[in-house]
């Protein structure tokens, strides 16, 4: 079996707390511990992923990894007044630290798209940037549930798996592509020709995070509003599969999805 995409934010906390035990009262006690570790905290998608994990009431420890501009990071969201205790770490000898009795590790860390490219183009750099922070999980946080969204996703994903089959650690059930913005993009595209609130549409995507991998199913999307034609359709899924490029062309070299993403 593959490793599985993460297609709905949140999905993995709460994995992580299906398994823990269940009470029928309501205290703070009753919210389980939680520690989150964000690889590349500093970057574009990690700077409001951490902002968004320190606003979640499900994570009470938050370890922000990244090889530069952690501390100031790190500072910054420890000033919200939420549950989460946040400690930033900057080097890789301070990544183990960083990992440890980690329960959710979300990695955006590695370089993002410049007009022009494919994802595929950055397998040379964030492949290798993937392999090390793998190691480093397999050995001080075995039992993760591991969050990729460095691309690109359909080879970070295996080269994970691999390093952790070899370190003999690998679980398919923990082990994700981060894909949730196709379905985001899916579901706003769709709403916006059916003639529906954004917020209350559900389309399916399946495949991978790439071009012509990316496939979002809106034969099964609901509910159903302006009838669209095969023309929608098609445009529609050329749409969703093109997103990231869109992103990227209006950024014009200054990165790629980072906000939506988060
Ligand atoms: N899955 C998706 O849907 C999706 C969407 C958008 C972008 N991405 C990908 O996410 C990645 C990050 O994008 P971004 O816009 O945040 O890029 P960015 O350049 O703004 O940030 C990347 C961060 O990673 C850090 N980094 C580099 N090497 C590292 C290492 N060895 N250990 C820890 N941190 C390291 C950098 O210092 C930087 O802070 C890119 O690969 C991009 O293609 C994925």
């Amino acid at each position: 079996m593959r490793a599985s995409l993460l297609r709905s934010a949140g999905e993995a906390l709460r994995r992580t707390s299906s398994s823990a035990p269940r009470r029928s009262y309501a205290s703070s006690a009753a919210v389980p511990e939680r520690k989150v570790a964000v690889l590349g905290a500093a970057g574009g998608i990690g700077q409001p992923l951490s902002l968004l994990m320190k606003l979640n009431p499900l994570v009470s420890r938050l370890a922000l990894y990244d090889i530069a501009g952690t501390p100031g990071v790190a500072a910054d969201v420890s000033h919200i007044n939420t549950r989460a205790e946040v400690a930033g770490y900057m080097t890789e000898e301070q990544l183990g630290q960083a990992l440890e009795g980690s329960d959710v590790v979300i990695i955006p860390a590695g370089v993002p798209r410049k007009p022009g490219m494919t994802r595929d183009d950055l397998f040379n750099i964030n492949a290798g940037i993937v392999k090390t922070l793998s190691t480093a999980i397999s050995k001080y946080c075995p039992n993760a549930i591991v969050n990729m969204i460095s691309n690109p996703v359909n080879s970070t994903v295996p080269i994970a798996a691999e390093v952790f089959k070899k370190a003999g650690t690998y679980d398919e059930k923990k082990l994700f592509g981060v894909t949730t913005l196709d379905v985001l993009r899916a579901k706003t595209f769709y709403a916006g020709k059916a003639g529906l609130p954004a917020a209350d549409v559900n389309v399916p995507v399946v495949g991978g995070h790439a071009g012509i991998t990316i496939l979002p199913l809106f034969s099964q999307a609901t509910p159903t509003g302006n009838a669209l034609s095969s023309d929608d359709i098609k445009a529609l899924t050329k749409r969703t599969q093109d997103g990231g490029t869109e992103v990227v062309e209006a950024k014009a070299g200054k990165g790629s999805a980072t906000l939506s993403m988060a």
